[in-house]
């Protein structure tokens, strides 16, 4: 550094506060860029480095650069001396003499503020665009959000950022979700938060500027064919398979069914419900082409039950809540891992012992490790003692797939257990679809809304033996039955 700007700075350290204020500037200023540069280097991604580079850093060299004049005003009160006079005790006559660009001093003024000015705002759009990282929202405060961090990485918005969803477009969202992340922060230091944290979250933006920008509402169309598998607790792990043609269309075409269609941009389909949790529905509003409006009410729900209404319109968020913290059902992980093969089907028992291993406790991932392997293990020693030398491999697999199965789904420091976050889209007891297609939500016909099982999906095959029903060809010499049986065969295939 010249000279000159050494002279500046001790000239400029008046006393022990401004000495602080100058150490605190600079060193947090030299920290900043160093650590900034390692993230550059990807050497560093700890998000706990990531909160002192950006929120802890700036701030210090903004505290340093206050306590400088704050230091000359004490030292002025305390002396009774006039500024001019302490300048000229501070700095000798070439620095204070006026050239042609004014006094050296006050270009170094400048220069110095310019230099302090980019670095606030370089250090501001870091901190802002870091916050924005999925990594710092999901492990920041980490015990809080781990819930939320485990099931999203195994999701399909596993490479979708949290703010893509949770904060929405515009100057306006953007405040509010900083004003929410400090007080989470709080929450999060003092330990105030919810366990579970509670859903729905009420600062989420309206679907049309966060999925829809995505997946906007005409691009749904057509049916999609999807095959569920679920075995049986018998000692072969027997499969029954269902298989549904989902109609995902938006209903764009007059009569033409859709699952889509509640979001269709020309639609709007508003309800209230008992609690802000949407599961039991007062009414569904349709507005219809004339301008009126179409009324379907709960007839099973007295007065006395609805104490205050909560009213939406619908949109994705009332089906696919859990787009990306996706909680498992037991039986269905169990079924996914063994469909998948990774977990061995030929293990007698294993569909049973399996999800027996995973409901036995509710307690920290590291216990419930060693239960699911004692568990699985002592049966298969117990009733199958020959079994463990062929098949001890696979007995091991099958235990590390159900722990992982288990620590994705189970936080008991946040008290998630299975089914905490219920899945809207199903047809389990009376959630997901079921809250309005049910024959108590009539409109004043006292028709009820529709909830035959071919609205929605047909069925292929419902808990059968095959997946898909198989047909004979009616002559072999037939060319197009010929066909028809080779279609089935690649289709049939395709499940194995
Ligand atoms: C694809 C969109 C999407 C992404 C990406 C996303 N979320 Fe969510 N999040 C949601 C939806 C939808 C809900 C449930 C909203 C409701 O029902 O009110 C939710 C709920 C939550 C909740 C409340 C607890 C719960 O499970 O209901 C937390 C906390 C949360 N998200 C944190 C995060 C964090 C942290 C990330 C990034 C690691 C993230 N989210 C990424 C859509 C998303
Ligand atoms: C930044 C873009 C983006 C946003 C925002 C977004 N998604 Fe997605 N979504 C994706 C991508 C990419 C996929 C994966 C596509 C694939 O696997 O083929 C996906 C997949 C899905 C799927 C299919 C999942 C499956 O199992 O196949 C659903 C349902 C979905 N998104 C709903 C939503 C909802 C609801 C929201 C808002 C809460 C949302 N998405 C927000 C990009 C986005
Ligand atoms: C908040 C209430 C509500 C929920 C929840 C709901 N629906 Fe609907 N749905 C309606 C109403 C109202 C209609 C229109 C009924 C009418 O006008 O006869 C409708 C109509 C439909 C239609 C026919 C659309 C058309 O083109 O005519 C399908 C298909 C459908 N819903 C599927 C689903 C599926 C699948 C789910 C669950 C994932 C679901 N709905 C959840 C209220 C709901
Ligand atoms: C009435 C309930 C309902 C609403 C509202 C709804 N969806 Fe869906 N959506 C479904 C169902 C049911 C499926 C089929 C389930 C499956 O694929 O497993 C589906 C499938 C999807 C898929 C996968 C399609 C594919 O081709 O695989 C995406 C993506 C999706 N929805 C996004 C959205 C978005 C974005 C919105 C809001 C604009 C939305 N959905 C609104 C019920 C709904
Ligand atoms: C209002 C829409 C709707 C109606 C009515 C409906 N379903 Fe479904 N069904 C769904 C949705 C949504 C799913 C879940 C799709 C998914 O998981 O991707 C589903 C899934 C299924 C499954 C496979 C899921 C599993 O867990 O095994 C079967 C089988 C099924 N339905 C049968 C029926 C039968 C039988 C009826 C009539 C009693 C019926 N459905 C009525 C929407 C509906």
């Amino acid at each position: 550094m010249k000279l000159k700007y050494l002279h500046f700075v001790r000239g400029v350290s008046i006393n022990q506060i401004g000495k602080l204020g100058m150490v605190l500037t600079t060193s947090s200023f030299i920290t900043f860029i160093f650590l900034e540069v390692l993230r550059m280097m990807k050497v560093i991604t700890n998000s706990y480095v990531g909160l002192i580079t950006y929120l802890l850093l700036p701030s210090l060299f903004v505290v340093g650069l206050i306590l400088i004049p704050i230091g000359w005003y004490k030292y002025r009160v305390s002396t009774g001396k006039s500024t001019k006079e302490l300048l000229a005790t501070r700095f000798d006559q070439n620095d204070l003499q006026k050239s042609r660009l004014g006094a050296s001093l006050v270009r170094t003024v400048l220069l110095f503020t310019i230099i302090n000015i980019l670095f606030l705002s370089i250090a501001s759009m870091r901190t802002l665009s870091f916050m924005d990282e999925a990594e710092f929202c999901g492990t920041a405060c980490h015990s809080v959000m781990s819930p939320e961090w485990a099931t999203y990485q195994v999701s399909p918005h596993s490479r979708v950022a949290c703010v893509q969803c949770h904060v929405g477009e515009g100057a306006g969202a953007l405040i509010n979700s900083k004003l929410n992340g400090a007080w989470q922060m709080i929450s999060a230091s003092l330990n105030l938060y919810e366990r579970p944290i509670p859903t729905p979250v009420h600062q989420l933006r309206p679907s049309r500027e966060t999925c829809e920008k995505c997946h906007w509402p005409n691009k749904f169309y057509g049916s999609k064919l999807k095959s569920f598998v679920t075995y049986q607790n018998d000692e072969k792990s027997t499969p029954l398979y269902s298989t549904l043609v989902l109609k995902i269309d938006d209903g764009e075409e007059v009569g033409k069914a859709g699952i889509h269609w509640h979001i269709n941009d020309k639609n709007t389909v508003k309800y209230a419900s008992v609690d802000d949790k949407r599961e039991e529905i007062i009414w569904v509003e349709v507005d219809q082409p004339d301008g009126s409006v179409k009324r379907f009410q709960n007839k099973k729900l007295n007065d006395l039950e609805i104490k205050s209404e909560e009213t939406r319109i619908m949109d994705c968020v009332d089906c696919h809540n859990r787009a990306t913290h996706i909680y498992e059902d037991p039986e269905k992980a169990v079924d996914k891992r063994i469909r998948k093969g990774l977990i061995d089907r030929s293990l007698p028992f294993i569909k049973r012992e399996s999800l027996g291993a995973l409901l036995s406790s509710f307690t920290d991932s590291e216990t419930a490790s060693n239960i699911i392997t004692n568990r699985l293990n002592s049966f298969y020693r117990k009733n199958y003692p020959d079994l463990l030398g062929v098949k001890g491999e696979a007995i091991d697999k099958a235990t590390e797939v159900l722990k992982t199965v288990y620590k994705t789904n189970i936080h008991v420091g946040m008290n998630i257990d299975w089914n905490t976050y219920p899945n809207y889209l199903n047809h389990d007891k009376d959630s997901g679809c079921f809250r309005c297609h049910n024959n108590n939500m009539v409109d004043v016909e006292n028709k009820p809304i529709n909830s035959d099982c071919t609205l929605c999906h047909s069925i292929l095959a419902y808990d059968s033996k095959e997946p898909f029903q198989y047909i004979k060809p009616v002559s072999s010499a037939d060319k197009d039955s010929a066909m028809h049986v080779y279609l089935q065969e690649e289709f049939l295939k395709s499940f194995n």
